[in-house]
């Protein structure tokens, strides 16, 4: 904080004269019609974060009312404010791109204006991210509130929800199995309600992992969007968020290294989104903090994948929700967290747990003996082709391709791709690694979620569904195959992934968690020679893509921008 003031007194406009900035302050906001009586009260800023290009957070009006009404309870004034809204499908070139915009906007907005504690109102993918980030820069007392998990639809009586669906479903076109006029027909369906993507992709991964590391009030990730519950949940945290301003429990005090690896078990268990480790990585890094994924993998080797969702299993959110939700999963890893961290209900992740109604027969999350996957849900790979490391959702991959070795067919770019992949001529067996390159932080730039390659036409005709597929992009946690993500360095910074030639041989060993690219090392010295960087973005002189490419970090730094990271003197 940048002064120890409160309320209307906190961070004032510069004029020279603080007494006056004072009157200048309260004369323009009396002009809203608060009373002097309101303005003493604490301040509880609401970042608001509806828009009208994102369904997912259609609700988000509804929320700030209650969130609103728990603060006015609790004796404090609401202030909403906005910030910016990323939806996964409006944002060009991909969402990922925006994250970080949207996480200095936050912060910014919280260090600039005068709230005692922020309410973070978020749920598609990037939003909840970004505001953790920004707020955990800011460093202000900070709570979250999510908008929920939409509701499922259906077509034909069979369940359908956003968007493992919508990927399976896309897959039967491409593969002939159903027409143009069925597709459309689904399209309708796919996205019932309002609310967040209702599998276990990313949106449901961070509002999980936020719960879990204690940034949101117990219960609150896997309340749909259309319940009424989710709006007593905001009430309740609109109060909680009063208590947290006077208390003066900042973002730094709940996100410890115990708490990240809290959420990263947590991760594990629920079988999460791949970006879950980029977005905590980016997380941790506005606090000093880490995410270390060799200790990642090895936490896999205890945690075993609970959560019978999609894309793992068969299950949506609303029924993890009636389920018992996130408070059901914790129970079978206890022994395994850290119990003693504090959250923002005043309490630790133990008594949290210890308060909740007992537990009761489900079939959502399994227990610890009988689990989904054993293995851990995710394993880090690392070798000649990923010195950095590579991320591979093995839970959601042909079990019969974690050994394989195979021909490289590459792709260059995104371009690339879209020109060749369906292209009869294309040189193609099943048995073969599609390797598509260019598609990192810098490369696309952006990380776009393009590593889920679809399966070339002529072999998804032939009833081919998997096949192992690498890249240096992200994958969408409701995407699912066998799929190596996130290789480091990425092949626009000069990684290894960029010499890679079609025809070489790759090998995949994950139980060894190996990746290799089976050249010599002086055909790789000789390739690196001549390799040159790819040709610069259009555009890329200037403004925001400019500071994105010169400063942002590769993925196992979260792909933050270098120069937001802690440096210890903020
Ligand atoms: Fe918003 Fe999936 S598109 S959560």
């Amino acid at each position: 904080m940048s002064d120890d003031q409160t309320g209307m007194k906190k961070g004032l406009t510069r004029y020279g004269d603080d007494a006056f900035s004072l009157f200048l302050r309260k004369a323009f906001i009396k002009a809203m019609g608060y009373t002097d009586d309101a303005l003493n009260r604490p301040i509880i800023g609401i970042a608001d974060t509806f828009s009208g290009y994102n369904a997912c957070h259609k609700t988000v009006p509804d929320l700030i009312e209650a969130v609103k009404r728990g603060v006015m309870l609790a004796g404090g004034l609401p202030v909403e404010f906005p910030t910016i809204s990323i939806h996964e499908s409006f944002a060009h070139p991909t969402s990922m791109f925006l994250r970080n915009l949207m996480s200095m906007d936050t912060e910014e907005m919280i260090r600039a204006q005068p709230m005692d504690a922020v309410v973070l109102i978020g749920g598609c993918d990037k939003t909840v991210p970004a505001l953790l980030m920004g707020a955990a820069s800011a460093n202000v007392p900070a709570i979250v509130c999510v908008t929920g998990p939409m509701g499922t639809g259906s077509h034909k009586g069979e369940r359908l929800g956003a968007c493992t669906d919508c990927r399976r479903m896309w897959g039967k076109f491409r593969a002939g199995e159903i027409d143009e006029a069925e597709i459309e027909d689904i399209s309708s369906k796919l996205v019932p309600t309002a609310g967040t993507c209702g599998v276990m992709g990313t949106a449901s991964t961070m509002a999980l992992m936020t719960e879990a590391m204690g940034m949101m009030l117990p219960g609150g990730a896997a309340i749909p969007a259309w319940a009424s519950d989710r709006l007593r949940h905001a009430e309740e945290t609109g109060t909680r968020a009063v208590a947290l301003a006077k208390e003066k429990v900042t973002p730094d005090q709940i996100i410890t290294q115990a708490a990240l690896n809290n959420a990263m078990k947590t991760l594990l268990a629920i079988g999460g989104s791949t970006n879950g480790i980029v977005h905590m990585a980016a997380v941790a890094g506005r606090l000093g903090l880490n995410v270390d994924l060799d200790a990642f993998d090895t936490m896999g080797r205890d945690v075993p994948m609970l959560v019978d969702l999609k894309p793992n299993g068969s299950y949506y959110m609303e029924d993890l929700w009636k389920a018992g939700g996130l408070t059901t999963i914790l129970r079978e890893i206890e022994d395994l967290l850290d119990l003693d961290c504090p959250t923002v209900s005043g309490k630790t992740l133990g008594e949290n747990l210890a308060a909740m109604a007992p537990g009761w027969q489900q079939d959502v999350v399994r227990p610890r003996g009988n689990p989904l996957f054993s293995k851990g849900s995710m394993a880090v790979l690392r070798g000649n082709l990923a010195p950095n490391g590579a991320v591979l959702k093995q839970s959601a991959a042909d079990q019969g391709l974690l050994v394989h070795e195979g021909r490289a067919v590459v792709f260059e770019n995104l371009e690339d791709l879209a020109e060749r992949i369906d292209s009869a001529d294309l040189d193609v067996t099943a048995d073969d690694v599609l390797v598509l390159r260019n598609i990192g932080p810098k490369g696309a730039p952006g990380m776009p979620e393009a590593g889920y390659i679809p399966i070339p036409k002529k072999l998804a005709s032939q009833g081919v569904k998997d096949m192992v597929r690498i890249s240096d992009g992200r994958m969408s946690g409701t995407a699912f195959g066998t799929i190596i993500l996130h290789v480091s360095p990425e092949a626009a910074d000069g990684g290894p992934l960029a010499l890679v030639q079609t025809g070489d041989r790759i090998r995949l060993d994950t139980p060894n968690r190996s990746l290799t690219l089976l050249v010599d090392d002086t055909e790789m010295t000789a390739r690196r020679a001549a390799w040159t960087p790819p040709p610069a973005h259009k555009g890329s002189g200037r403004g925001y893509l400019k500071l994105y490419l010169d400063t942002v970090t590769q993925a196992e730094d979260g792909a933050d921008f270098d120069f937001l990271q802690a440096t210890g003197d903020s």
